[in-house]
Parts: C-alpha cells; structure tokens; sequence
C-alpha cells in the first residue's frame, strides 16, 4: 500500500502530483469538506485489491465463490439510491435559456449557497479519495481529464474499471494542465467516534447533481449509485462535455460505437444512440447470426462516444470510457453472449441477488439455465423463491441492477477501441422504443432530415417512474436527460456540423432511423432483434455502398423486402410489412405530437426543422 495518507491538514500529495490548481483545489475541498484522511489514489491493481477488500470489511462488498466469479464483488446499495436522480439534477448556468426548458436550472450563485452549507464537514468520519481520470486514451488530443474527490470508496474502485485511472493521469496534466473538478460526497459525516450503521452511506431524503457549465464544475451530493456518483460518466462525459463540444465544435454524444467487417475485410465504423435501456450494449457487442459467416462486428463503446472533426474532413469518435456500467437483467446468452463472457471475472456487481453458492443472479439468466434457481438472496438481502416471486412479483435483482467491468474483458473489444486517434464514422443510427408508426429502419434523405429524426425520436414509457404506460417521452438524439445546454441550440450545433464537414470537403455520414420495436395487433414484438440486427446492418452497409436502390418513403428510404439477407431466419414479407408500413393516420396524429415537442422547445428553435416537418407533412398528404 502505497497511497500516502492525510494527517491533520498536511495533504501528504505524491511527489508526482505537480499541478498547482489541482494542489489548491484538493485543499479547498478538504478544507471545506473535512475528512478524516486523504488517499490519493494511483490506480494500480495493489490499490484496487486493498479498497475491495476494505469494501468486504465493512460489509458494502460480498466477495463472489473465487472459482465461479474470480476476483469479483456484489454490492447492494440502499433501497433509496438505485438509479440517476434526473428530478435532482442541475445545469447551472448563468442564463436560465442556456439551460433551456429539458433541464432543472437554478442561479450558480444560488446554488453555491444551497450547496456550500451541505459540504461542510459532509466528510467527517470519512476518507476523501483523490481520484485522476482520463476520459479517452491517455493524452489523445479527443480525450479530456477529470479528478473526482469522493468519500465513497466504492466509487474509486468503480472509477478504476470505468475510466482510465491512476498516476499517468498527472503525467498529462503536468503543472498546468486542464482538468474538470468533480466533487462527490454521499452526504452522510460522521459524528466523532462514530461507525457506519449502513453497508451503504447515503443520504436519503437530500441529494443534488449538479452541473456548472460555464465554470466546468462538477457537484454531486447524497447518492453513491451509478451515474450520480462516478462523475466522469454522464456528468462529465456527456453534460459537461456537450457543451465544451458546442464552445469548441465538436459532439458528445450518448451513443455506442461499432465496427462492422465485411468477409472482404472492410470495416466501417457506426455510432449508434438509443435512450437508456434501450439495448446499446446488445448492439454494440452484437454477434453476426447464421447466414452472415465471415462478419464481425467489434465493440468501440457501448454507451457514449465523442466525436470530432478531422482536417480530412471526416468524424473520429472516440470512447470516452474504458469499461463498461452496464443493466444486468435481461441480459443472457441468447441477448448477449459476448457480455456475459465478459462477466466471468474481475467484475462489481450491483444490486443482482446472490445464489446459494455464491455466485450472481439476475432475471433474464433462467433462459440460458432453463431454470429458476430454487433459493436466492434478493438484493435487499431477503430470501427469494419462485414460490415467493409468483405470490408478490418479488424480483430478485433490482430492474437496474449493473455490472461494471473494464472493457479489456469484452471478447469482442475491437483493436482501435483506446486508438487516440478515434475512428472515422461511417453512420450514425438513431433509435427510439415504439410499438407503432416508426419503421424498422429508413435512411434519411439529407443531413437535415436526420438530424430532425434524431430531433423527434422518442421512447414509450414502461417504467412507472416515468408516469403513464405506453405514452411518448420525446427523447432528442438520447440526449433528454444529458444535454448540458438548450436543446435547441444543441440542435443548431448539429445542423451547423453539415457546413462544417462539407466546406472540408468529405462524404458525411449516412443517418439511418431504426425501431427494433413495433408490435403486431396481439401486442407482441414482430422484430426479433438482437443478432437479427444485423441484417438492418448490412443493409446500411449496402445503402453506403451504392448497392441497395431501397425505396422511397415518407419518413426517408426503407429497404425493400429483397433487400435483407434473409438466409436462416424466416421472416415473411408479411411481417416485414408489420414492422416496415407508414400508417398514414398514426403518422397525421405523430406529426402532430412533434409539433407539440416543438413547442415545448420554441426558444432557438432552427427554422429549418420547421420547414422539414412541413416537407415531412407534404410527403404525407401525397400518400
Ligand atoms: C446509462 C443510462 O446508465 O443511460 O447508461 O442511464
Ligand atoms: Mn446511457
């Protein structure tokens, strides 16, 4: 062990750390928040041995059957801190309007105010871990640096599988160099000689995430789960930097990125947005189905990428992350297989149930054992049966329970996944969850008409926090809840990235709609998804090369039933039809909603989706 440890109010900071605002801050931040010690945390493997087993002492980490689970851990948060807190959530920005009407604002000088009472001696009792992030390749000019100051060391070792972690951090931040401050507390001090009562500090009735945009700060008080804790994630990876990404030309996105081979060896490079639990994981780790030997498709990202332009005139994409946080229910060998052989070792899971031999369980796993487990611990720590699920509809593991796990384990981690560089992109996909009215895939026509699918995509709601089942939450680009400025300035921005490609004189990218989800009049999904994606795949690929015609469509080109490989999977053209018609009354009355959407995001809202609409409304009366 060899992270120096605070006494007093000396900071004990490695030789190595050199950065002077950095130095500062740290103190500040003790000062402010006073911890009983201060680890600065060098990301080696001896550190995140010594902090899992320290996490084992105090109860928040079960360590799993070493022979089932090697090297790996379950933690089962409080009931009250399971997921993000989009209700909690901030933009701070000086302007109202530049928050824009999809976040929560307040004042920065009123936040300040409300938060600076909060973090004093919200450490007390507790260790502040020092934790230096990249996100992206170390020193890649597309990657940036945050440090995260946190009492919680469940999110240090998180951070070590999530991002690129550890001293080499403070070899490119140098003495001057930039990074974004990411405070995290759990809000929950300890009074002198006290003890945790809980395996899971937090605070239940007070939390904030809150975001400074125009300071590059980051706050975050009361959660230690997922999103609202490991702030270089959606806090910094999307909030903070879409709007470096708006001030500096560039995007950062809530996207998957892949790369697809043909049997000839040409790769193609796809960033893909789908709302949250949608299935970017699945599609980024997608295995080819029968009938496509001699694909493959390799995992780049599988949940945010950030993209910029390159004098060639072409968009590099980088992931961010170097692992992956990811939803385990539902996830199988059928669903997943190359996920689930990236979970045999060296994993935290979270909120799954635990077998009676010691290994983990989650909804989903029954498909691949043909059988429910006959006992379990649930992730509230009780006993759970079938008997029991079918009686009171009891799950075993929480419907967002996660596994983290660094990206190294994917076995179809693709070679340029931590290439500086990035990878020039080839298409971008965007995808909503709808039963009805959007087909299964179309291409749009311009860069215009893409961006306004992108702009109206949205989501049914299953999930009752969500409110009324089966309405449309609108779900811009994937971005509602992770646009760090107005929504409709960051519309502009993507419209404004056309010029900006083509004065460089380069092909853009294709953009293609999918909705792998429409229903048959039973209710059942037609599509069958998963690996049969691919076919919609190929078929991007084909539309790229010039060697699939389509047809035309009012909401942009579709494919033609000829036009999919359908070699080992019956689909018939009459299903096709299910998933692929334009329904001229559900598309009078969506037209409408977008209108509605529209409304809700008049301020700066560009003319040119607009007009797009009325093109779209033009197409339809024709019909
Ligand atoms: C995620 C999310 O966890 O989008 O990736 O909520
Ligand atoms: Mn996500």
């Amino acid at each position: 062990m060899n992270s120096p440890v605070m006494q007093g109010l000396n900071l004990n900071a490695p030789a190595y750390v050199k950065n002077a605002r950095l130095l500062a801050w740290v103190a500040d931040m003790v000062a402010l928040c006073k911890p009983a010690s201060v680890v600065w945390c060098d990301g080696s493997d001896a550190e995140y041995d010594r902090l899992c087993q320290q996490l084992v002492d105090a109860g928040t980490f079960k360590r799993l059957d070493p022979a089932k689970r090697p090297n790996s851990f379950l933690a089962w948060s409080d009931p009250s801190d399971v997921a993000r807190v989009e209700d909690r959530t901030y933009i701070c920005a000086e302007k109202k309007e530049d928050a824009g009407p999809t976040n929560n604002w307040m004042a920065p000088a009123e936040m300040r105010k409300t938060l600076q009472p909060l973090f004093d001696g919200c450490m007390a009792g507790r260790t502040m871990y020092v934790v230096p992030f990249s996100m992206g390749p170390l020193g890649s000019h597309i990657a940036h640096i945050g440090v995260e100051l946190t009492d919680s060391a469940y999110v240090a070792v998180n951070q070590k599988l999530m991002t690129r972690m550890g001293k080499a951090v403070y070899d490119v931040l140098g003495t001057d160099g930039e990074f974004v401050p990411c405070m995290h507390t759990v809000g929950a001090p300890l009074a002198a000689g006290e003890q945790d009562s809980t395996s899971w500090p937090c605070n239940p009735t007070t939390k904030y995430i809150v975001h400074f945009p125009e300071t590059r700060e980051i706050w975050s008080y009361g959660s230690g789960y997922g999103g609202n804790a490991l702030l270089g994630k959606k806090c910094l990876a999307l909030r903070i930097a879409s709007t470096m990404g708006r001030d500096q030309g560039w995007l950062a996105e809530h996207m998957l990125i892949l790369g697809v081979t043909n049997p000839q060896g040409k790769k193609y490079h796809v960033a893909a947005a789908f709302p949250s639990a949608c299935g970017k994981t699945n599609f980024s780790m997608l295995v080819p189905p029968a009938g496509f030997e001699g694909w493959s498709v390799t995992t780049i990202g599988d949940d945010i990428a950030w993209i910029k332009p390159h004098a060639d005139g072409k968009l590099y994409a980088i992931n961010p992350e170097a692992g992956y946080f990811g939803v385990a229910p539902g996830t199988n060998t059928l669903t997943n297989p190359n996920c689930m052989a990236s979970l045999h070792e060296n994993v935290i899971f979270t909120n799954v149930a635990l077998t009676d031999d010691g290994d983990v369980w989650w909804e989903g796993m029954e498909k691949d054992q043909g059988k429910f487990p006959a006992h379990l611990i649930d992730w509230q720590g009780k006993d759970w049966t079938p008997e029991i699920a079918k009686a009171t509809g009891a799950k075993a593991a929480h419907p967002n329970a996660r596994f983290t796990v660094a990206a190294t384990n994917n076995p179809a981690l693709d070679p340029q996944w931590d290439d500086p560089a990035g990878v020039a992109i080839d298409a971008f996909i965007f995808g909503g969850r709808r039963s009805t009215t959007v087909p299964l895939v179309t291409e749009a026509r311009t860069w215009m008409e893409g961006v306004y699918m992108a702009a109206t995509m949205g989501s049914e709601t299953t999930a009752a926090a969500f409110g009324a089942q089966g309405v449309v939450r609108r779900d811009p680009f994937a971005m509602l809840p992770f646009c760090g400025y107005n929504m409709s300035d960051y519309f502009q921005h993507w419209l404004d990235m056309e010029h900006k490609l083509e004065s460089m004189g380069h092909t853009l990218p294709s953009i293609f709609c999918v909705n792998w989800f429409r229903k048959d009049e039973a209710g059942k999904f037609v599509w069958p998804g998963y690996g049969e994606n691919m076919r919609v795949l190929k078929w991007m690929i084909d539309r790229i090369e010039g060697q699939a015609t389509g047809t035309d469509t009012m909401f942009g080109v579709a494919p033609t039933y000829g036009e999919l490989n359908w070699t080992g999977m019956d689909f018939t053209p009459e299903q096709f039809n299910t998933v692929t018609s334009i329904d001229k009354a559900a598309w009078v009355e969506e037209l409408k909603l977008h209108e509605a959407h529209f409304e809700q995001l008049a301020y700066h809202l560009p003319q040119a989706l607009v007009d797009t609409k009325a093109a779209f409304e033009k197409r339809l009366a024709a019909l």
